[in-house]
């Protein structure tokens, strides 16, 4: 297993739309695997393959965050089939956008559907936080940070802060 480089915004991978997975072979086997070490190192409670820079349709998340023992989620070629309700979450973050939180409007409910790393179908309703995490990650595979998502005055807010910090970097 291999830790892998987390990509940050403004890098303009993290807009891609990508791919889904048509095989679940040794290749794709090792790209979860390596995700995974990825997501626990970080630590972080899921991770896209958008974010490692893989055009994949692929999410891992862990299903009980913050407990001691690991519970590995993977999803492959993920949907979300249905949403109702609305919910805040609150001071949400990601991997990929550094330094911020915000508060995003997210759905209270979703109905996913995937493949598991195993090749069987999953289907299931999901709420509250894990409602979100789905949701959040769901978006990274097409493109969508949570930045997207908030305000533009916020989200203009955020990118002048990140274009100071690039140029203060030289
Ligand atoms: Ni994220």
């Amino acid at each position: 297993m291999a830790l892998m480089k987390i990509l940050t915004y403004p890098d303009k991978f993290l807009k891609t739309t990508t791919k889904p997975v048509e095989n679940i072979d040794g290749e794709i086997k090792k790209i979860i695997n390596d995700m995974s070490e990825t997501m626990y190192a970080a630590p972080g409670a899921g991770l896209a393959a958008t974010q490692v820079g893989i055009d994949k349709r692929i999410i891992v998340y862990d299903g009980f965050p913050g407990e001691e023992k690991q519970t590995l989620k993977v999803m492959i070629n993920p949907i979300i089939l249905e949403s109702s309700g609305t919910q805040l979450s609150e001071n949400e973050g990601c991997l990929s956008v550094l330094d911020y939180t915000a508060d995003v409007k997210r759905a209270s409910h979703v109905l996913v559907e995937a493949l598991d790393r195993d090749g069987n179908p999953l289907k299931f309703e999901a709420e509250g936080y894990l409602a979100i995490v789905l949701q959040h990650e769901i978006d990274h595979l097409n493109g969508i940070l949570f930045i997207d998502r908030i305000s533009s005055l916020k989200r203009q807010l955020y990118k002048k802060r990140i274009k100071k910090k690039q140029n203060n970097n030289g």
